[in-house]
């Protein structure tokens, strides 16, 4: 089975874990990167309004095909208690009939309000969702610098 990782980092925790798990199944590892750079505050504002409402960012041209992989697995950090914004840009890529696999990265290691919500997207999307699982992360957003 062909695998892909593809991740959203903002303090760089999820692309520690993406390419630990590179390294384990051997897969190529992708980063998105949002079009427009955020700091933290627009982590914030508008950054948790937007994962709560499931909306969607532009993001760069992702380096990889997706329709070449059978399984994606998504990494993203977890905002407010739902995947940041990047992570909605990137079920729009997904071609259907996917193997997907979902880790999200959080400092609470919880990502339950969401969860439901998220399987469904993945599911409308055609793909079948056979790994969801949350990461617990050691740094605490008032620690991170920002990112892309
Ligand atoms: C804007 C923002 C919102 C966050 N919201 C939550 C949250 O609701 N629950 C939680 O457990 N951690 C939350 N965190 C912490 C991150 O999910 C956690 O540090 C994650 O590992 C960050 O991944 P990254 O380093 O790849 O960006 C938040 C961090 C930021 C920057």
């Amino acid at each position: 089975m062909k695998s892909a990782i593809v991740y959203y980092t903002f303090g760089g925790s999820t692309k520690k874990e993406a390419e630990r798990l590179s390294e384990e199944l051997g897969a190529p590892v992708f980063r998105v990167m949002e079009r427009h750079k955020r700091g933290l505050l627009g982590a914030f504002i508008p950054g948790c309004i937007l994962a709560m409402r499931r909306r969607s960012v532009p993001i760069q041209p992702l380096e990889a095909d997706l329709n070449e992989y059978d399984r994606i697995i998504i990494g993203c950090p977890v905002w407010a208690g739902y995947p940041a914004p990047a992570f909605n840009a990137v079920a729009e890529l997904l071609p259907p009939e996917k193997q997907v696999e979902i880790f999200l990265c959080s400092g609470s290691g919880n990502s339950s309000k969401s969860e439901q919500g998220t399987r469904e997207l993945i599911e409308r999307k055609g793909c079948v969702l056979s790994s969801y699982r949350d990461v617990i992360t050691a740094a605490s957003a008032g620690k991170m610098k920002g990112g892309s």
